[in-house]
């Protein structure tokens, strides 16, 4: 199926005022990965860095939040030890193994090619850093209440348009893209 491009530049007032953070996944990358005020932490496709600033203000993390769309980027916070920066997940404007987290928060499924994200975001991993991808299951499509009961034709339309969790989860090809010397990374991937 085509993915029909969203226009963020245009939504992103209304982005802004409507948008809550998914505070339950902020929570697990907290604790998981250990976050505290010498880790460094990227945000792929952070719109108005909703997730990445409320991380940095929480452990004092250096933060970056990447987006392609300025429009999303200025409606972010000023906040001390975050960059924000234009760029997409499928070339990102790093340099390699410098992160010890990265993650992205509802992004994945407007991604044209995930393999060329995983690969850039595992070159800007450091060894042993941690990928995590916040993203919304087959399961959760088919229960998303009132949208599945009133409008039943949204769930097919989603299911073609977010990504399955398994091909997420299949980081073997991902490794191999990478190379050998990211290999021990897997297990991060494999446990989120
Ligand atoms: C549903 S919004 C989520 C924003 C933010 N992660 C959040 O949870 O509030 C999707 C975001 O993905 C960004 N996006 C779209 N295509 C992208 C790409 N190729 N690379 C990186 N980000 C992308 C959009 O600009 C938008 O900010």
């Amino acid at each position: 199926m085509m993915k029909k491009k969203i226009d963020y530049n245009s939504i992103a007032p209304a982005c802004a005022s409507h948008r809550k953070p998914v505070l339950l996944a902020l929570r697990e990358l907290e604790q998981r990965v250990g976050l505290n005020d010498r880790s460094k932490v990227l945000e792929v496709g952070c719109g108005n860095g909703a997730h990445i600033s409320l991380l940095v203000n929480a452990t004092k993390c250096l933060g970056m939040g990447i987006d392609p769309s300025p429009q999303m980027l200025r409606h972010s916070a000023n906040v001390p030890g975050l960059e924000l920066c234009v760029g997409s997940a499928e070339k990102l404007p790093l340099n390699e193994g410098f992160f010890d987290l990265v993650f992205s928060v509802d992004v994945i499924h407007h991604l044209k090619d995930t393999r060329t994200y995983f690969g850039e975001a595992f070159r800007a991993l450091r060894p042993l850093g941690a990928i995590c991808t916040v993203t919304d299951s087959e399961e959760i499509i088919r229960s998303r209440n009132p949208f599945a009961i009133y409008w039943p034709g949204t769930v097919q339309v989603d299911l073609a348009r977010y990504p399955p969790i398994p091909l997420l989860r299949e980081p073997d090809d991902v490794c191999r893209l990478c190379g050998d010397r990211r290999k021990s990374d897997r297990d991060a991937l494999r446990d989120y």
